[in-house]
């Protein structure tokens, strides 16, 4: 396997590797070009919207708006909670495919037309105010397909600087499909994380060894005790002249490296029986499978497909997300108590998620549909998906509360409800039915 070696670290026969070539000290910034880009003074002062509360519970500290995002967003820049405060953003908006999306109960849920340039700007003007609204050490992970992924990646790296580009992760969205186009099984999207700055919450996610990746991975079994363990390298890239640079029992480090550990530690681990001596005498270390935390999670997650088979549970929001991915996202980027924000939040999926998980939510959405399955999903939880086939042969309309055996966890009162709309009663029906579950 090839591996570069960074240009700072690189000792090679021109001690300036920026004059290599001619190649200039500072690569120059990409920015993308499109008509009605704006200003980003101008979208920071985009009018904040006015908000009516339409229920509060005690505490309230949690907060749903309905409501389009961008003057609540522009809202929170005045608003001392929120601005610099929130930990993590998740947001999974439209992907410019130009559908309409419809739930369960065939009711239009929201319109995805935006595309091109109105709708890269769509995403740019939000990115531009959440970088604010983020905290010095928080996240933003923005979900998208391969439509506009390419695009959306230049403008963060505009917004928020290519140096807090984190990861592309791809996701495994669905199963293997049936093509009969003349193309690969379209399977996957892809999730841009980036941070405010280099200093950011980060709790590494691991992945528990299988027993067959295990016995693969740590081939030997120690005799004397047991345990199973790999064999690694004790050296390390790179020249030092310290400790680490000196021989050790009479071995200098092989050329361009140095021991991982000072030659006292070496004696120290090799007196535990911590090192392996191969026959001609070369020195390995022991890594052991019970001192493994399990395999640190990668930029492929395949474990998180969205509804899937008739077990799974969910509420019928078109483009609703597993709750397991926004679980492993939330664990990673945010600490319990923290502010979790979705201004695209749906179904509601990362609100509960965060709520279960410790954390404070702020989600907003346009959609009544969206707003009603959210209330309907805190009061009553989800629903086995295979439940909804049974319920659409036996009854052509959808009920709004159906009977169903909830986890306690995932009823959810501590939250306000407010409206930047000119309010005509939409939520009326899902509030109510809503209240008549929880007395408000
Ligand atoms: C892909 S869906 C989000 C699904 C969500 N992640 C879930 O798990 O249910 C995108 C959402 O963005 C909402 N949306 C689109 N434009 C919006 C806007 N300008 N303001 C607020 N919400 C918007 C839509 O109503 C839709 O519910």
């Amino acid at each position: 396997m090839a591996t570069g070696v960074p240009k700072t670290k690189w000792s090679g026969n021109n001690s300036d590797p920026a004059q290599v070539n001619g190649l200039p000290e500072q690569p120059l910034d990409v920015s993308l070009s499109y008509e009605g880009k704006q200003a980003r003074e101008e979208i920071l002062a985009t009018t904040p919207a006015a908000t009516r509360v339409l229920w509060q519970s005690d505490k309230g500290e949690n907060r749903l708006y309905y409501g389009d995002n961008l003057p609540i967003l522009a809202s929170f820049l005045n608003d001392d909670a929120v601005r610099e405060k929130v930990r993590l953003v998740y947001i999974d908006p439209p992907f410019a495919t130009k559908s309409v999306f419809q739930s369960r109960s065939q009711s239009d849920a929201y319109l995805d037309l935006l595309a091109g340039a109105h709708y890269i700007e769509f995403i740019r003007q939000r990115l531009i105010i959440l970088r604010e609204l983020l905290a010095p050490d928080g996240s933003i992970y923005v979900h998208l397909d391969e439509n506009m992924a390419f695009h959306i990646k230049i403008i963060m790296d505009e917004v928020f600087g290519s140096a807090n580009f984190r990861n592309w992760i791809t996701r495994k969205k669905c199963n293997p499909k049936n093509y009969t186009r003349k193309t690969y099984g379209n399977v996957a999207d892809y999730i841009l994380f980036y941070t405010k700055s280099d200093n950011y919450v980060w709790n590494r996610s691991y992945e528990e060894w299988t027993p067959e990746r295990a016995d693969k991975e740590y081939e030997y079994v120690e005799e004397e005790t047991g345990r199973r363990y790999k064999k690694v390298p004790v050296h390390a890239p790179g020249v030092r002249n310290g400790e680490t640079g000196k021989p050790w029992r009479g071995m200098n480090p092989p050329p361009g490296k140095h021991w991982q550990f000072p030659p006292k530690t070496l004696d120290e681990m090799d007196a535990r029986g911590e090192i392996y001596w191969s026959p001609n005498g070369n020195p390995r270390r022991k890594v052991y499978l019970d001192e493994s935390s399990g395999v640190p999670v990668q930029d492929i997650w395949l474990e998180f497909r969205d509804a899937h088979n008739q077990n799974i549970k969910i509420t019928g929001y078109p483009t609703e997300k597993n709750s397991e991915l926004l679980a492993r996202i939330i664990e990673a980027s945010s600490n319990p108590g923290d502010l979790v924000l979705d201004c695209f939040s749906g179904s509601g999926t990362t609100l509960d998620v965060a709520s279960q998980l410790g954390r404070r939510w702020i989600g907003i959405d346009n959609s009544p549909e969206a707003i009603g399955t959210t209330l309907r999903r805190f009061a009553t939880g989800l629903e086995r998906m295979g439940d909804f086939v049974t319920q659409r042969r036996n009854s052509p309309v959808q009920p709004m509360l159906p009977n169903l055996d909830v986890a306690p966890s995932t009823v959810m009162k501590d939250f306000s409800l407010l409206t930047t709309l000119p309010y005509s009663g939409d939520l009326d029906e899902a509030l109510k039915q809503w209240g008549n579950s929880h007395s408000l």
